[in-house]
């Protein structure tokens, strides 16, 4: 493969004749294939996407996530989610390639039944308070903005004790997992695990800059499943007050597991991003395709030749190596997720600002 190197990494495009497709449908009874058929494609010289850039405008698909609630019970669906489906990956129920994204609806009364899966998940919180997650024995009321994670093989149920339906964005990593063929699921023999702490137990310990003597986590997930919002935006406000804005991504967060700094979770990583009122990044790309989700504000996001109009409670994805430039009319706050750490830990993922030379990760 060096010999692609001296042409730009185009990769052969050889003649076909009479005896070489011959050769190839004999080779093809043995499944056996010419690799310099298929080279081009294989090993390209800069990632190639399947995906799409596309947005969803939450006041344009409102009334359909809240039609599911009248055809169907959260007990019959077990999860009711609307699924995002990438443009570009109809039918797959993948948002980007190694991504699953949904949005789930829980009406007021309703249990959605522990189960648990080796896929992660998290819950960014788009519309209504005061439902909950129960994970591992510890129930978190969850609020607008606010990041909650059911970490990999972790019971897990959602109820909604409050008088309003509640709509959060569900992420996983399921696409992966299912690429890795690692997938396992279980049911809670009730529809609802015992609980076995106090609501907040989880913050209060590991949440305030100390863990608990001798400390280790069992899992590779921080031991934090539910970040407020309010603490997240309190960060970024605090940052405003001697921070240079980034000409890219204004001012950003990276949630993180408190016993290692690593990311919060170990498939997904997930940022928090505050855009002033007049904003006008930079460009930027990356090689993890990214979810977005605001928060806050009104803005547009600039790929190629589209121009995304944004504003809160809307999901919009952004292809792996696509370059973007957000923009903000007001101050904006912008959740993300994507497969960062993955790429990351196999010294994959790569970055550009502008016209400045393509960064690499090193650990
Ligand atoms: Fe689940």
């Amino acid at each position: 493969m060096d010999k692609q190197a001296g042409n730009g990494g185009a990769g052969p495009n050889p003649a076909h004749t009479p005896e070489r497709e011959a050769y190839y449908e004999r080779l093809s009874t043995g499944n056996m294939a010419p690799l310099w058929e298929s080279l081009a494609g294989l090993v390209t010289p800069e990632p190639v996407t399947q995906a799409e850039v596309a947005i969803w405008k939450y006041d344009e698909i409102r009334a359909q996530i809240m039609e599911a609630g009248e055809l169907i019970t959260a007990e019959e669906a077990e999860r009711r989610v609307i699924v995002l489906e990438n443009p570009g990956l109809r039918g797959e129920s993948r948002i980007t390639p190694s991504m699953y994204a949904g949005l789930q609806l829980i009406l007021p009364g309703e249990i959605a039944r522990s189960h648990r899966h080796a896929a992660s998940a998290l819950r960014f919180i788009v519309e209504g308070n005061g439902a909950y997650t129960a994970v591992d024995g510890e129930k978190t009321i969850m609020h607008e903005g606010d990041f909650v994670i059911t970490p990999s093989w972790t019971w897990h149920d959602h109820g909604n004790e409050s008088d309003e339906p509640m709509v959060w964005m569900d992420g996983l990593d399921v696409p992966l997992v299912n690429f890795l063929e690692t997938s396992f699921l279980e049911h809670y023999p009730d529809p609802e695990q015992p609980l076995t702490r106090p609501i907040g137990d989880a913050l209060a310990r590991y949440g305030e800059g100390v863990v608990p003597l001798g400390y280790a986590n069992k899992t590779k997930t921080s031991p934090i499943f539910n970040y407020p919002y309010e603490r997240t935006r309190e960060a970024l406000e605090a940052m405003r007050k001697t921070e240079e804005w980034d000409a890219c991504h204004g001012l950003k967060v990276q949630y993180v597991n408190p016993s290692n700094g690593d990311f919060a979770m170990p498939t997904m990583g997930t940022f928090m991003q505050l855009l002033p009122k007049g904003f006008k990044g930079s460009p930027y790309k990356s090689t993890d395709g990214t979810i977005f989700s605001p928060v806050e504000g009104t803005g547009r996001t600039y790929v190629g030749d589209q121009v995304l109009e944004w504003k809160k409670r809307d999901v919009f994805v952004i292809p792996s190596w696509l370059e973007h430039r957000h923009e903000a009319d007001e101050d904006a706050v912008l959740f993300s997720f994507s497969d960062r750490p993955v790429q990351q830990k196999l010294g994959l993922w790569r970055e550009q600002r502008g016209n400045d030379p393509v960064s690499e990760y090193h650990s």
